[in-house]
């Protein structure tokens, strides 16, 4: 297993692009089980997780080959309607598949996702809304069973706007009979992106990006050339690292739209942001003030982004109130922040940190993605050497992390445990 060994202490100084964003691409490569034309896919980024989408998609029968920069996948026959345990524990986001199948198949087995490493992440919210239209829905023996002859426009109304859910539904009302309606949908950037990619197919959808998203049932969906948006979590991280090292980085091909609640708590912080012809910059000061930040859905403060945060924080002056709205165990990084010398205690859904005036390197493991880019941000502002276990987290979420730190100018290698 990997290992990442960062030498703290450097100021990040330069330019940073971001890959496509994880959390569109996984919806995006889902729905192409939708129809039986050529899809051509741009700014896929290249991580564990969509891996694993493509095997499942190859076991469901697609037909996948890299071109250049595109990947172009091809599902003219579906050869099964089950997605395996085996795949879906090694990522949850394989629940993605259960809306396109039983859209055009009238049937889908898949796997239950069991809790993981931030919380227990139901996904009953994707089921009553398939029940809504008209399927039948039975878990048995650690799957999900779900049939229908063809699913019908329903209202659906979800107690919580849950990002999947609202995704795996607006996926399978496409092919539809009649209208769906979901009220409360989420409205994340990444399942506007997924609608217009629908759309472009011949999806008929509105509303997506506010919380009410209406979908006309058509009889039929075709291949198209798409480019993935970009990825706002990876953008923010780049951002977190260099006003936390007292940087100047330019993060390239992001749009700041996506990212204002982040972009608000560091400039709240005091680090300096410029929206650029390329991208956004970002310039750390010399020390960064404590500032309180509560995760909520979109428009909110990304929950994808409070570990990273906490580590900015954690050398902060003063003292910071940190609320996870969205996932009941999403603290993992403290422990091992702790480690290395932070200040943090944990009450309830709160993290409390009193800033400290220096962080020091030492051995800690990450317990989920975002844990490990928190763990990697507090190692570049440390003192002498971390290193980061359990590095397969990473993997899944950040293209390319070492070296696009590495031309930011960090003493950052990866290592064989
Ligand atoms: N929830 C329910 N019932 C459901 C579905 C969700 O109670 O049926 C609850 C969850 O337990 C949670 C809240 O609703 O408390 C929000 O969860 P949501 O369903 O929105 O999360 P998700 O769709 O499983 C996606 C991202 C996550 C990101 C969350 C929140 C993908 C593939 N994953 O997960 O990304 O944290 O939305 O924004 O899009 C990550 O990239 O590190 C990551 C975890």
């Amino acid at each position: 297993m990997d290992k990442i060994v960062i030498n703290g202490g450097n100021r990040l100084q330069g330019d940073v692009t971001v890959s496509g964003a994880k959390n569109a691409a996984l919806p995006i490569l889902a729905s192409t089980l939708l129809g039986s034309g050529e899809y051509h896919l741009r700014r896929i980024p290249r991580l564990i997780d969509v891996a694993t989408i493509r095997r499942l998609l190859v076991q469901l029968g697609a037909k996948i080959v890299d071109d250049g920069d595109s990947v172009v996948i091809e599902m003219k026959r579906i050869a099964n309607c089950q997605a395996p345990y085996e795949l879906v524990k090694t990522m949850r986001a394989s629940i993605l598949v259960l809306g396109p199948l039983v859209a055009r198949m009238g049937e889908a087995h898949v796997s239950l996702p069991g809790g993981c490493a931030i919380g227990a992440r139901p996904i009953n919210l994707h089921l009553t809304g398939l029940e809504k239209m008209g399927a039948e829905v039975k878990i048995e023996h650690g799957y999900v069973w779900v049939k229908t002859k063809r699913l019908r426009g329903a209202s659906i109304h979800l107690d919580v706007p849950s990002v999947t859910g609202t995704e795996n539904l607006m996926m399978a009302a496409t092919l539809a009979d009649g209208t769906t309606r979901i009220e409360n949908a989420a409205c994340e950037p990444e399942v506007v992106d997924l609608a217009q990619f629908l759309k472009k197919g011949g999806a008929r959808i509105s509303g997506a990006g506010t919380d009410v998203v209406t979908i006309e049932g058509v009889q039929q969906l075709y291949g198209v050339d798409y480019e993935v948006m970009p990825d706002r979590i990876e953008a923010g991280t780049y951002l977190a690292a260099g006003a936390i090292t007292g940087g100047d980085v330019l993060v390239c091909g992001c749009p700041s739209s996506y990212l204002e609640a982040v972009l608000s708590k560091l400039r709240e912080a005091g680090a300096k942001l410029k929206e650029e012809a390329k991208g956004i910059r970002v310039c750390g000061p010399k020390r960064l003030q404590s500032v309180d930040v509560k995760t909520s859905p979109y428009p909110g403060f990304p929950t994808d982004m409070q570990a990273q945060i906490m580590a900015v924080m954690s050398l902060a002056d003063g003292l910071s109130v940190i609320t996870e709205t969205v996932f009941e165990g999403r603290f993992g990084h403290v422990a091992e922040l702790r480690r290395m010398g932070a200040d943090i205690r944990i009450q309830g859904n709160q993290a409390v940190v009193q800033g400290v005036s220096r962080l020091t390197g030492a051995p800690v493991m990450a317990s989920d993605l975002r844990a490990s880019a928190s763990l990697i941000i507090a190692g570049l502002a440390a003192e002498g050497t971390t290193e980061v276990s359990r590095v397969y987290h990473l993997d899944r979420g950040y293209e390319q992390i070492e070296d696009k730190l590495v031309r930011l100018g960090a003493m950052i290698s990866r290592r064989k445990e």
